[in-house]
């Protein structure tokens, strides 16, 4: 599927750039040295400008399976309002608390985000490209920290949208919200 609703909010998937979606958050995928790179990280960067750079040089850096947060600079023009910086873990052999660090990412970024006052939230799959952490794996953990943040109401954040790139990652998510949800499979 691609929506289900979890306590007063929802969860949706689109394929696609995350640069190009209007919501109040973008999160990135980082690295934990905050030095911006190629990817999603690289993506976010370009279309935010050089002054987001500068902000997470001021932070200086950032935990892995935590996340940081900044202004949205250029990407303002879409009406973001904040980047959040969430550093996901390298794949290793999935015994080294990746699982752990992965949903811990994920938790941070949506406390940032209802923090700051944000209703809506885009993530990518995070840690599943240039580290490796199979999509497969990913898609559960990450749909399971957005439920149980959901449904842990009141909460500012009410819409929470994954934003795959590539058509494969887009329905191993499909079908991890289709387990999550309890909806029949297709
Ligand atoms: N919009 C949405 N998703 C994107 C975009 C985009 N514009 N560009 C790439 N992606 C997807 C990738 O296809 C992948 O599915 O984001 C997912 C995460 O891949 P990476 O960007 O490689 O992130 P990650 O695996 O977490 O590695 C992080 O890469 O670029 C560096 O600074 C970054 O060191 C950090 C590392």
């Amino acid at each position: 599927m691609q929506k289900a609703a979890f306590g007063e909010g929802e969860i949706l998937l689109a394929q696609g750039d995350i640069t190009n979606q209007a919501v109040d958050a973008v999160v990135t995928a980082a690295n934990a040295a905050l030095a911006g790179g190629g990817g999603v990280d690289g993506a976010v960067h370009r279309a935010a400008g050089p002054e987001l750079l500068q902000a997470c040089r001021a932070i200086g850096g950032c935990a892995t399976g935590s996340a940081a947060i900044t202004p949205a600079f250029g990407l303002a023009r879409n009406g973001v309002r904040h980047v959040i910086h969430a550093v996901g873990p390298i794949w290793r052999d999935g015994a080294a608390g990746e699982d752990a660090l992965l949903r811990g990412a994920h938790d941070a970024a949506l406390k940032l985000a209802d923090v700051a006052g944000c209703t809506s939230i885009a993530f990518p799959a995070i840690s599943t490209g240039v580290y490796g952490f199979p999509v497969l794996r990913a898609a559960p953990l990450a749909l399971a920290a957005a439920r149980d943040f959901l449904q842990r109401a009141p909460r500012a954040v009410r819409r929470i949208l994954f934003v795959l790139f590539d058509a494969a990652s887009y329905r191993q998510f499909e079908h991890a919200l289709d387990l999550l949800a309890g909806a029949p499979l297709h």
